[in-house]
């Protein structure tokens, strides 16, 4: 665990960060977003004590970084920069072998350590192990510089945006590795970047700073959903919430009364509450609201004698969505069937809301009508 505890960081008489306190859990991947001049990179700078903070302390693992030898804080700290990350006067091997080196471990175990993460980074260590780093490409070089860091097994990595100078294609590519790597490994990682959508997509939370602040630290789902304030709004972009509908849970767009009957309820009866409502569908609940099943036009239909029981015609094989599911599956389900509502239950079987098409569509199309108004803003 990484504790920041009411750090403040001047440069002369440049105040840089104000009193900032935050902790980074365990394995957690945290990217730390904000405008150029903001503090990230002297945020980052402090965890491996390149930086000294002017006041408050910085904890790993509840002790205090001051108290850790410098060379062996940074030794168990990897470090991965934008650029001039490896040394080019040494080959791709070196570069990754150093550290290992300077500890005098066994070189058979360097050897296949070495081995081992160039087939993670996806690099051929036949055509690269010798090169130097002036023979690869951008994307090459990062991946040596990540499998440098990863080298020494780091409890963890600090990346200040490593992949921003690559092309489009490999950054992507790389965000890619990176999330498959932390998922596999036990380490914490603290990756500086200035996209939103980079920090979207790797990180399991985001702190966001301005002018030497933390203005929110939360997941990017409670970011996207809850922006604090409008700095974040703004930064995050009005849509972005569509850009990535996997956050937009079953329970966000649920109707949470929906119509529901008792099981022994008649099908004369069912009839009757289905007009009275304008609804096709009802929902079968037994008195403690557990979910039974549904029923609709078509289990009417086929049922011919009036005294028939509601719990006698729902349909078995209707699907049901749980609260925290993301609504993409659904979109496909709906839109490769001909479902329309779909019940919502929780994990110990209780009814907690309906999904409707309409429901779904009021989510689908109000980015489209918020640029719809603001079109029509600009032409009046
Ligand atoms: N050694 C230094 N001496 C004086 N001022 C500094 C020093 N290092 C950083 N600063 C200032 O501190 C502020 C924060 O710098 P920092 O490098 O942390 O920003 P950043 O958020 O990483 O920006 P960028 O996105 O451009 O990398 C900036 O105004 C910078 O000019
Ligand atoms: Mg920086």
């Amino acid at each position: 665990m990484i504790e920041f505890v009411n750090v403040s960081k001047e440069f002369k008489d440049k105040k840089v960060l104000h009193d900032i306190s935050f902790t980074i859990n365990d394995n957690e991947l945290v990217a730390i977003i904000g405008a150029s001049g903001c503090g990230k990179t002297t945020t980052l700078k402090m965890i491996n004590r390149l930086i000294v903070p002017t006041k408050g302390k910085i904890l790993i693992d509840g002790k205090n970084i001051e108290e850790i030898d410098k060379t062996e804080l940074r030794r168990s700290i990897g470090y991965v920069i934008q650029q001039m990350g490896l040394f080019p006067h040494m080959t791709v091997k070196e570069n990754i072998e150093l550290i290992q080196k300077l500890e005098k471990k066994d070189p058979k175990e360097i050897e296949e350590n070495t081995n081992r993460l160039m087939e993670i980074m996806d690099l051929d260590g036949d055509l690269y192990l010798n090169k130097y780093p002036s023979d690869l490409s951008g994307g090459q070089q990062q991946r040596v510089g990540v499998a440098r860091a990863l080298a020494n097994n780091p409890k963890v990595i600090l990346m200040d945006e490593p992949f921003s100078a690559l092309d489009p294609i490999t950054r992507s590519n790389l965000q890619d590795e990176l999330v498959e790597l932390h998922k596999k490994m036990n380490t914490t990682i603290v990756f500086v970047t200035h996209d939103m959508d980079e920090a979207i997509k790797i990180a399991d939370r985001i702190i966001i700073m301005k002018d030497g602040d933390i203005v929110q630290y939360d997941t990017p789902e409670e970011i996207l959903k809850h922006p604090k304030n409008e700095f974040v709004q703004e930064f995050i972009g009005k849509n972005k919430i569509w850009d990535a509908p996997e956050y937009i849970k079953v329970e966000d767009i649920m109707i949470t009364t929906p119509i529901v009957c008792s099981p022994d309820l008649t099908k004369n009866e069912c009839v009757k509450k289905m007009v009275q409502h304008h609804i096709d569908t009802l929902i079968v609940v037994d008195e403690d609201g557990r979910y039974i099943g549904i029923v609709n036009r078509k289990g009417l239909y086929s049922t011919v004698l009036p005294w028939t029981n509601a719990k006698d015609m729902v349909n078995e094989n209707a699907i049901t969505a749980s609260p925290d599911e993301s609504i993409l599956e659904l979109l496909q389900y709906i839109e490769e069937t001909d479902v329309t509502n779909i019940p919502v239950v929780d994990n110990n079987g209780y009814l907690k809301g309906l999904i409707t098409s309409s429901s779904l569509i009021s989510v689908l199309s109000s980015p489209y009508l918020d640029e719809y108004e603001s079109g029509k803003e600009d032409e009046a």
